[in-house]
């Protein structure tokens, strides 16, 4: 396993190390579900079991969704990238046993840049990650990614609810249920 677990010098902007050893100690408690979220993306995985590929996980944490796809993917690659040294250093832990599939590599979020060096990428995973960039960080993002797609890639782009801009003279997602949060944007469509 390639591990450079030393990230960049300076801390990250919407994260701290004490988070991350709060959410290694909790995130189980923190995250509820978490076997859905894994057997969800494991469906989506657009592989056989037996086929090479390679995944890379945006914000890997502990590592716990590079070590579901090597398990479940015997023949799969990953790079887990994260920010945070404690992350970095439970992760390595955890994927022990899949050393020679797995590198795990120091990155921040907000630069682009790390995109380019990567092999040729079938999958990018992220869970609970993309919501540390503001809006403009995740358009730069999902541009780079979607430059990466090959033609003919079918790209489905939804979220997990709706947003209110005032309607009711109300804002956000909540706490009040209202019919536009049930309305959850949905676009799709074939890469040129
Ligand atoms: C809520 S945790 C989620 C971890 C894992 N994906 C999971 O689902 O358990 C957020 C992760 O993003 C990483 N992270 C947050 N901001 C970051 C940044 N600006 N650059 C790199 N990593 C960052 C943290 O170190 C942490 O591992």
């Amino acid at each position: 396993m390639g591990a450079d677990t030393n990230p960049p010098d300076n801390a990250l902007e919407t994260w701290s190390e004490d988070e991350s050893r709060a959410f290694v100690e909790f995130g189980r408690a923190m995250v509820p579900g978490r076997e859905e979220i894994e057997s969800t993306i494991l469906d989506l995985l657009p592989a056989a079991s037996a086929e090479p590929f390679v995944s890379v996980e945006i914000g890997t944490g502990t590592g716990w969704l590079c070590a579901a796809v090597l398990q479940a993917f015997p023949e799969a690659r990953m790079v887990g990238l994260d920010g945070s040294k404690e992350m970095l250093t439970t992760a390595g832990e955890l994927l022990a046993p899949y050393r020679d599939r797995v590198e795990l590599r120091p990155f921040r979020l907000e630069e682009g840049s790390w995109v380019d060096g990567l092999p040729p990428v079938r999958v990018f995973l992220s869970s609970l990650v993309l919501h540390h960039l503001d809006g403009s960080g995740k358009r730069e993002l999902f541009a780079r990614l979607f430059d990466r797609l090959p033609s003919n890639t079918w790209v489905v782009v939804t979220s997990d609810h709706g947003e209110l801009f005032g309607e009711d003279r109300y804002f956000g997602h909540g706490p009040i249920s209202h019919p536009k949060v049930l309305e959850v944007p949905f676009v799709e469509g074939m890469t040129p």
